[in-house]
């Protein structure tokens, strides 16, 4: 089965063909984020005038790339089905995908299926790249904990089957990927954070840490409380206390032991309670997702503390970096693991769509 996924619900404008669920015909991605970094964050009205700029020629794009056409096609009968996200995410943005998903498939005449954003973030782990070919849907053993990292959400999610989940927790308040983009902000250092905090933070290796530097020292939040909840808004008002109590130029010039630190604490915090969650589930398999997930140092705990787990392992698997943040092919892969088609006249879109 072919289908075609389209995700438009947040600053990324893409569209993919991918076909049974694991096989990328092609991906396309547009981003308006260089818009964004002017502003140091996401302005909802601009992202959906941008949506709006982009969205069919990049589903021509992704339609004339999988099939290899020079020119778009009169006729779409490859496509079997249409998907989409349907939230959450920023209502505008929303809009313009959905209302163009609907659009085809009344003109097309093909079945729309709604996709749930954070859902899609785990099925980036069941696309079959080149570079992981060994790695594919068939080697994911069940039960798998999903851990979902992005801009808003921080959740922990059982995933019992390809297309059963149940929401095990999330964060109490500020997402890891929001407390990566406010200390980004205190700092100086733009937007989006992660990536920013990531590259200020690589300048520092431990052996260059001497020891007044290693007493900025930030809370690692609920790291030891006897739940799987997380919560990150304490970080981001530890490092705005401490931009409040230090001279500019002391601020200036510790700027990257300052992402290191903001780095080592959220990066600890979600290793350490996804391995007490998969432990006490007793999981086979952990699955991550979300942009936050492209996070080196975040990617390097997680291999580490799994190698570690000698008695009863578990598989770990974390998508290739251009599938943690957002795009349409883990929208079509949602889509064919959950194939439940509806009315194009029954969809709208919810900006604060949840896992239930
Ligand atoms: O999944 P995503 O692309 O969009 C949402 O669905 O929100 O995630 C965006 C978030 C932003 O907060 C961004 O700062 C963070 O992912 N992010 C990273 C990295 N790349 C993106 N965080 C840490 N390290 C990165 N390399
Ligand atoms: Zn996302």
């Amino acid at each position: 089965m072919i289908i075609l996924g389209i995700e438009s619900s947040c600053d990324e404008t893409a569209a993919a063909i991918v076909e049974n669920g694991t096989k990328i015909l092609s991906n396309v991605v547009a981003s308006s984020i260089e818009i964004h970094k002017k502003y140091g964050g996401i302005i909802p009205e601009q992202a959906a005038r941008e949506q709006l700029k982009f969205i069919i020629p990049v589903i021509q794009e992704a339609i004339k790339q999988a099939f290899h056409l020079s020119i778009y096609p009169s006729t779409h009968l490859s496509i079997d089905a249409i998907s989409v996200t349907i939230g959450p995410g920023l209502i505008g943005s929303l809009l313009i995908g959905l209302e163009t998903a609907k659009t085809l498939s009344f003109a097309w005449k093909k079945p729309i299926i709604p996709v749930n954003h954070l859902i899609a973030h785990i099925y980036a782990n069941f696309l079959h790249y080149p570079c992981l070919a060994g790695r594919q849907a068939s080697s994911i053993n069940f039960p798998a904990l999903c851990l979902i990292v992005s801009g808003g959400h921080t959740e922990l999610v059982l995933m019992k089957n390809p297309s059963q989940f149940q929401w095990i927790a999330g964060t109490r308040d500020d997402a890891a990927g929001e407390c990566f983009d406010k200390c980004s902000r205190l700092l100086g250092l733009g937007y989006p954070g992660g990536p920013a905090i990531e590259k200020a933070a690589k300048k520092i290796t431990l052996s260059t840490i001497s020891n007044q530097q290693l007493a900025i020292k930030l809370p690692r939040p609920m790291i030891n409380e006897d739940n799987f909840d997380f919560s990150f808004s304490g970080l981001k008002t530890a490092v705005l206390n401490l931009t409040k109590k230090n001279r500019p130029s002391y601020i200036l010039n510790h700027k990257s032991l300052i992402a290191y630190e903001i780095q080592e604490a959220i990066t600890d915090v979600l290793v350490v309670k996804t391995l007490k969650a998969a432990k006490k589930l007793k999981v086979k398999s952990i699955l991550i997702g979300g942009g936050v997930a492209a996070n080196q140092r975040l990617r390097d705990k997680f291999l580490f503390a799994i190698q570690q787990l000698i008695n009863a392992p578990i598989k770990l698997f974390i998508p290739e970096k251009k599938f943690c943040t957002d795009n349409a092919a883990t929208i079509a892969s949602t889509a064919f693991y959950n194939y439940q088609p509806v009315s194009w006249q029954k969809l709208k879109p919810n900006p604060s769509l949840t896992i239930n």
